[in-house]
């Protein structure tokens, strides 16, 4: 049967590269699963080499697993910083989606599950008036959402559950990530506050581990990190794993 989960977050910058290349080992290395892993369209690579991880793709790639090319895992890719159909526009590309599809269904195929990555949040736009909540609602994709834990994350963890709600899309939970190490009052409150307000599972509080990504990737310690932390059973449940 073919598997798959969308990981969306509340903005760019909480944690979807962190969390999806931590799930992405913990189904690798846990579970014994093949993973796939997607980035369909990955702005601001002007800024990165390949020194200089996270480039989401290859940060994917290597906590998964997968032999797939780097083109298939990330069709699209934009020097810009800025949402793909802004990117896209300056660099005059056009976006094939039926082009993606056909990558994506081939990727799906010949893995066991596949973890995509979005950029930003459900409404950023790829081109025009198609946004990221229409690419997971024409692929069918349940999603994980990624929150930050700190101040900020009520507002925009509620509009995105929301959203995704009014479009039927499918919420496997959220995961709290605490991508600047802080401790603060809104840290220490925002699970419980949350979790009154959501009618989905928070999953899990991702501790911060400076530097995660950037030293040279030990999956094994990224899994653990994923099963330490994460509701994988509750998870797993929800994705009929
Ligand atoms: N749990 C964490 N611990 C430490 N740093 C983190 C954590 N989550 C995210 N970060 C840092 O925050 C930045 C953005 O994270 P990333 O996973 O790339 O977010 P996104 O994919 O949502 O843009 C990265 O520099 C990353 O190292
Ligand atoms: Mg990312």
């Amino acid at each position: 049967m073919m598997k798959f989960i969308f990981v969306t977050g509340t903005d760019t910058g909480v944690g979807k590269t962190t969390i999806s290349a931590c799930l992405s080992a913990f189904l690798s290395l846990k579970r014994k699963l093949n993973v796939g892993v997607m980035k369909p369209f990955e702005s601001g690579l002007s800024k990165r080499n390949k020194d200089e991880l996270p480039w989401d793709a290859i940060c994917l790639k290597e906590a998964s697993g997968s032999s797939d090319d780097l083109n298939s895992i990330s069709p699209y890719t934009f020097e810009a910083p800025l949402a793909p159909e802004v990117a896209a526009s300056l660099e005059n590309v056009k976006i094939d989606l039926n082009m993606v599809d056909r990558i994506y269904k081939k990727i799906l195929n010949e893995h066991d599950i596949v973890v995509i990555e979005g950029a930003g949040g459900v409404l950023v736009p790829i081109k025009k008036n198609f946004f990221y909540g229409d690419l997971i609602k024409r692929w069918g994709c349940p999603t994980l959402i990624v929150s930050r834990l700190g101040l900020g994350t009520i507002n925009h963890t509620l509009l995105t559950v929301g959203y995704l709600k009014t479009r039927g899309i499918k919420i496997i939970g959220v995961i709290l990530n605490n991508n600047d190490g802080t401790g603060d009052l809104a840290a220490k409150t925002n699970p419980t506050i949350l979790s009154n307000y959501l009618d989905c599972p928070i999953l899990g509080t991702f501790p911060y581990k400076k530097n995660l990504l950037r030293d040279a990737m030990n999956r094994q310690y990224l899994a653990r990190l994923f099963a330490t932390h994460v509701d994988t059973e509750k998870m797993l449940n929800a994705l009929d794993l």
